[in-house]
């Protein structure tokens, strides 16, 4: 398995591009199986979770051709990226099942539950893995399909649903916002008879990037970007060619990077719109993030880092995808911070790692209490989660001596090529090719 070893102490200077959203583009790729026409999709990153996802829509009959190879060399300098481009087209579908070895690495091979009924009146789908961030239901999922005439039954670990005479129209209406359930029944609903209202729906800008991807594949959706999608179901759809928006959370990520090490960094291709919440609060911690024209300049305004409260909440509250680096950052902050989680009740897994880095944090009631310090120390750690492992990367890069990051796998699901970017712009980090 490989590692990631970091030395550091380093700021970060320079410039940093920002690939296409990972959580964009697999509800995209999924959207494919709505129509027997091609999908292009541009600026798709090179990152595992997509590869996993390539192989599970090819077992259901999707032919994927890739082309370009993304990063810097795509760079079009006018703020956009040309990535690579993705072209799929399932003509037939061939196999209705998500087999559980594919399913089980990664939660979002799910999304193929709505299309694959809405399209064939059948599937079979694998209760799904992911990230050990909490139990993670697929409830609201499962009783939207039902809402639309599904009979779905679990038969041995698989959701086994049927709509033989295909999806109708309904008015659902969800208990808590959901991102998976409301790209999986938005897409459902654009192949189903009649009108279907999504009430409480999730306003992610992924969700966003995904309805104007089924607008151009020839769905009908009104209320894109609010809570109260109302999609009317169309026989057929057909191919299209979307560009994937960039990676918020990869922005975000890079933007407390440089906070963390006092450096300045241009993160190209980042888009301020899609981060108001993260600018918002890294404002208030003294960080300061302004528009350039190919994407975004962040630096401390002063020097100093402060304490800040922060909330995960869905969009456009602060995402939950940065909260365990945005924890880094203030265990470094001068002052004492309260971290509070209200999406997954199970994330803090990259708080004892922190602590044997020297970090200062007390959990209790579904927060974390932080209390900066002068400064943290290089250990061996362990990456238990996909952002979990990037906030060790970011506590590595201001740690005094070596941090070593274990369980790399996590990064590369999420981020591409990460020790490169950082590199570029004067880390000391290494990849530690298949360690021990
Ligand atoms: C997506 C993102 C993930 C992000 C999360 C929240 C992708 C591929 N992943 O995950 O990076 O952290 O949104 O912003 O886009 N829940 C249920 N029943 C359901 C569905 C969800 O109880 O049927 C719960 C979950 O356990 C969780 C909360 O609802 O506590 C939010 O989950 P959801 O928004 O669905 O997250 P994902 O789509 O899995």
């Amino acid at each position: 398995m490989d590692r990631i070893a970091i030395r550091g102490g380093r700021p970060l200077m320079g410039s940093i591009p920002i690939g296409g959203a990972k959580n964009a583009a697999l509800p995209l790729m999924v959207a494919s199986l709505l129509t027997a026409e091609t999908l292009v999709l541009r600026n798709i990153p090179h990152l595992a979770d997509i590869s996993t996802l390539a192989e599970l829509l090819s077992v259901h009959g999707v032919r994927l051709v890739l082309n370009g190879h993304g990063g810097e060399e795509n760079f079009d300098g006018g703020g956009g990226v040309a990535g690579r481009v993705m072209e799929l087209s399932t003509p037939v579908i061939t196999d209705t099942t998500a087999p559980y070895d594919l399913v089980r690495k990664m939660r979002a091979s799910v999304l193929v539950l709505g299309p694959l009924v809405a399209r064939m009146g059948q599937a079979r789908v694998s209760l799904p893995g992911g990230c050990a961030i909490g139990a993670r239901p697929v409830d609201l999922h499962i009783k939207g399909l039902e809402q639309m005439g599904a009979v779905i039954d679990l038969v041995d670990g698989y959701i086994v649903a049927n709509a033989p005479h295909g999806l109708k129209g309904a008015e659902i209406r969800f208990p808590f916002v959901s991102v998976g359930a409301t790209e999986n029944l938005m897409m459902a609903a654009s192949l189903a008879h009649g009108t279907t209202m999504i009430e409480n729906a999730a306003r992610e800008p992924e969700i966003s990037d995904l309805a104007k991807c089924l607008l151009a594949m020839g769905a009908k959706i009104d209320g894109i970007g609010t809570g109260r999608l109302v999609i009317e179901g169309q026989p057929r759809l057909h191919g299209a060619v979307h560009d994937v928006l960039p990676d918020r959370i990869e922005a975000g990520t890079y933007a407390m990077a440089a906070a963390i090490t006092n450096g300045d960094l241009e993160l190209t291709g980042a888009r301020a719109e899609d981060l108001g919440a993260v600018i918002s609060v890294l404002g208030e911690a003294g960080v300061s993030i302004e528009p350039t024209n190919r994407g975004l300049r962040v630096r401390r305004a002063n020097g100093h880092l402060n304490a800040v409260d922060v909330s995960t909440a869905p969009y456009p509250g602060f995402p939950t995808d940065l909260q365990a680096q945005m924890m880094s950052l203030m265990s470094v902050a001068e002052g004492a911070s309260r971290l509070t989680e209200t999406i997954f009740e199970n994330r803090f897994m990259h708080v004892p790692e922190l602590l044997r880095m020297g970090a200062d944090i007390r959990l209790g009631g579904g927060a974390a209490l932080v209390r900066g310090v002068d400064h943290l120390k290089g250990a061996p750690v362990m990456a238990t989660d996909l952002r979990a492992s990037s906030s060790l990367v970011l506590a590595g890069l201001v740690a005094q001596g070596e941090t070593l990051v274990n369980r790399v796998y996590h990064l590369d699901r999420g981020y591409e090529r990460l020790e490169e970017k950082l590199s570029a712009c004067g880390a000391d980090v290494r990849r530690i090719k298949n360690a021990a």
